[in-house]
């Protein structure tokens, strides 16, 4: 019998025929369809596939009594409810690795783009207001040799601290660990913000790091300095940064991430010193298709009574 695998939505580069030739796989179309037909469907599943924008909870699995794995497409497991997986025995698992090069790119990108007041001159040209230049025209913040704060040192935040090194830039982390890498510092979290010029988030989302950048925190921020953001919104105060980034306080911010997706606060759309992109950090065909094989490689581990090559330890 073919074990049958419910996926919540379609993943980029299709289903791999090897897997498709031995499970009996449902649902996968475009976007997910509502709670209602998820649990009409997936029923007898038995592998459910979400990805880091779908709410995994008790209230999904109560439709799905058969589901024993759920693999995730996406690194950050905030979307799972990961204690009920466990007191339901369901297995979970992700994509780690694929992704590091791709997301480190894009806070790069970021922060190169805020300090650089990359698309303020770009919105300018194309509201043609681009006339007189004069010696302070759109002057933006060095980065060469800068200070870099990065706030959670894992895969991520490592190959971030590797890029900054190429641009001279001095490297702190703050992390619960001692990652021994060469060429960066430890340091508190407190006086990391109190003397980067840069500051990059790179912490999952859990209990503990949920509003680590508080009102508090940010206030005590290196006057002008500049936020990246490519981990999760809630990490962060919304509200506090718009103010701080409306009085100058903060030079800019480099946002991929917010609180309430695709809700971006008007406030911070209203901010011409914050760079915004919709959560797109491991957005590359390259990066994408393989965290989807790596889905893929999961259900087929399951059918074929192999262990999970990445499961979620809570
Ligand atoms: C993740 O993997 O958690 C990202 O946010 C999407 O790539």
């Amino acid at each position: 019998m073919k074990k049958i695998v419910y996926a919540v939505r379609a993943l980029p580069g299709g289903v791999p025929p090897e897997v498709a030739s031995v499970v009996d796989l449902r649902g996968g179309e475009g976007r997910p369809p509502p709670r209602e037909r998820i649990h009409a469907e997936g029923r007898e599943a038995e592998v459910l596939v979400v990805t880091y924008l779908d709410r995994v909870d008790d209230a999904l699995l109560e439709g799905l009594p058969s589901v024993r794995q759920v693999s995730s497409y996406g690194v950050g497991v905030n979307h799972v409810d990961l204690p009920a997986m466990e007191r339901r025995g369901v297995v979970v698992t992700n994509t780690p690795d694929v992704l590091t090069d791709a997301t480190a790119d894009m806070a790069m990108a970021l922060l190169l783009a805020a300090a650089r007041r990359v698309c303020e001159g770009d919105r300018l040209i194309r509201a043609g207001g681009w006339r007189d230049a004069g010696p302070e025209f759109l002057l933006g913040r060095e980065v060469t040799g800068k200070t870099l704060g990065i706030v959670g040192f894992g895969r991520i935040g490592q190959a971030m601290a590797r890029r900054a090194s190429g641009f001279g830039m001095r490297i702190l982390y703050s992390s619960p660990r001692d990652a021994g890498v060469p060429g960066t510092t430890r340091t508190d979290l407190d006086l990391l913000l109190a003397t980067s010029d840069f500051v990059s988030l790179h912490c999952p989302l859990t209990d503990a790091t949920r509003d680590l950048l508080s009102r508090e925190r940010i206030a005590g921020m290196k006057p002008g300095a500049i936020l990246v953001n490519t981990s999760r919104g809630p990490v962060v105060d919304e509200e506090a940064l718009a103010d701080a980034l409306e009085d100058g306080r903060l030079f800019a911010a480099g946002l991929d991430v917010f609180r309430d997706e695709p809700r971006v606060p008007d406030r911070l759309r209203a901010a011409g010193n914050a760079v915004l992109t919709p959560h797109v950090g491991s957005g590359t065909v390259e990066t994408r298709t393989a965290m989807a094989r790596m889905v893929w490689d999961e259900v087929l581990r399951r059918a074929t009574g192999r262990p999970p090559a990445h499961r979620v330890v809570v």
